[in-house]
């Protein structure tokens, strides 16, 4: 009997998140240590002025305009000016559950192909299938730190073919590498010498460890789309709160992204949007700034202890992941030997095919956040004085499947 459901939809499989949460889940069951690495979520609790504010606007239930809470959208849009100098007016600012849905609104009204640096977010690419847009893979280097440089994307557009109408999607820091771009002018210089647009992912930028927030918007506003919201900076991942910024050139997309939102989603929760507006109000500078400092410890102790001869690294810039590589020729792909790895040590991580990449590249996703962020958080005073005594007191799960790996890693 002939399927019921379109191809291209039997056609997406199951996210390769919630695959290893099975894998892990049935392991537990068996009795053994599970290392969460495979997980991507914020430890750290919402700040406490954002979840007042929630609760005190719980009992609102009018439906509010599709596009978003005028005084939400006044004040993102005050944020994006604050740290990319554009201005992205209110009428270009939409507000969806979750930036992921914004990306996926992109994909449906877009009519052109996509370009995928790999490593890229496990959703990109779905997200394009189901577009209908055509997706070409842009392959990165650890020398270049994971992103492109300027000639890998002019010989990539050129090898499509300049009448396409294309876009480009950026994510920095990275999700999975951990690393932030360097080149945006040059990638902006490219971009605009072939008129392509750039969907920059900016879910993760306030989690840079240098506290700056650095945007390709800065050097090629007029063609760059901003995604953001709350579930990466500020923990909220299950509030889903996100927003869509489109540049004044690109207004007309607005108006079809407005439709599918009405008569998709038709507007994001009440609560959450007035609560959405003090976390937009202030930046938070403190709280962000102790987030960041725990995040960038750990990432320093998993890297410095980590990395060998036998396992390749590059060091954490921001987000919470990392990237090892691990030299070996034992297995066939990245999926057996995250499975191995999972078996080994019951250290779980997610593998590099997932990302983009040739499957027999040994690479690997690895998250640490496997720690209680709410005590880590609580004792966390002076975000200068985090040292490795803290690390290994806050976040003893990572320290010790840490060891588990590198231990493995050694009889590679
Ligand atoms: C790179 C990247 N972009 C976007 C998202 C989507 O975030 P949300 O839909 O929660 O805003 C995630 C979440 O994991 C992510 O890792």
């Amino acid at each position: 009997m002939s399927s019921k459901v379109k191809k291209k939809i039997l056609g997406l499989k199951e996210s390769s998140t919630l695959a290893i949460n099975e894998k892990s889940k049935e392991l537990i069951l068996k009795g053994k240590k599970i290392y969460q690495f495979g997980f991507g979520q914020s430890p750290f609790p919402v700040p406490e002025k954002i979840v007042k504010k929630l609760k005190e606007n719980a009992h609102r239930k009018e439906y509010l305009p599709i596009q978003g809470l005028p005084e939400l959208r006044k004040k993102i849009s005050n944020y994006l000016f604050e740290r990319t100098g554009n201005n992205y007016p209110i009428e270009n600012i939409l507000i969806t559950p979750g930036s992921k849905e914004a990306m996926l609104l992109i994909h449906i009204a877009f009519d052109g192909d996509i370009i995928i640096p790999a490593p890229g977010w496990v959703s990109y690419k779905p997200q394009a299938d189901i577009g209908s847009n055509k997706v070409h893979w842009l392959e990165t280097y650890r020398s270049n730190n994971w992103f492109p440089s300027g000639k890998d994307l002019e010989k990539k557009i050129k090898s499509i073919g300049k009448r396409k109408n294309l876009i480009l999607i950026l994510n920095s820091p990275n999700n999975p590498s951990g690393s932030v771009c360097d080149n945006f002018q040059e990638l902006a210089q490219v971009a605009k010498k072939y008129g392509i647009l750039i969907l920059s992912d900016e879910i993760y930028t306030d989690l840079t460890f240098t506290n700056e927030y650095n945007s390709i918007s800065k050097f090629y506003p007029e063609s760059t789309f901003i995604t953001g919201g709350l579930s990466k900076w500020c923990g909220a991942g299950g509030w889903r709160l996100g927003f869509l910024a489109v540049p004044k050139k690109l207004s007309e997309f607005m108006k079809s992204l407005k439709s599918l939102a009405s008569e998709s989603y038709s507007t994001v929760n009440t609560p959450t949007q007035y609560a959405s507006v003090e976390a937009y109000s202030s930046n938070h500078e403190i709280y962000k700034i102790k987030v960041r400092a725990i995040l960038k410890a750990v990432g320093n102790y998993v890297y410095s202890n980590l990395k060998s001869n036998k396992v390749l690294i590059n060091p954490p810039q921001g987000a919470f992941y990392l990237m090892p590589e691990f030299k070996n020729k034992k297995f066939k792909n990245s999926t057996q030997l995250c499975d191995a790895i999972l078996n080994d040590t019951g250290v779980a991580m997610l593998p590099g095919s997932d990302f983009g990449f040739n499957p027999k590249k040994m690479l690997t996703r690895l998250s640490y956040t496997d720690f209680d962020g709410i005590e880590f958080f609580k004792n966390t005073s002076d975000h200068k004085t985090i040292d490795v005594k803290m690390v290994k007191r806050y976040a003893p799960n990572v320290v010790e499947g840490t060891t588990k790996l590198s231990n493995w890693a050694k009889n590679l």
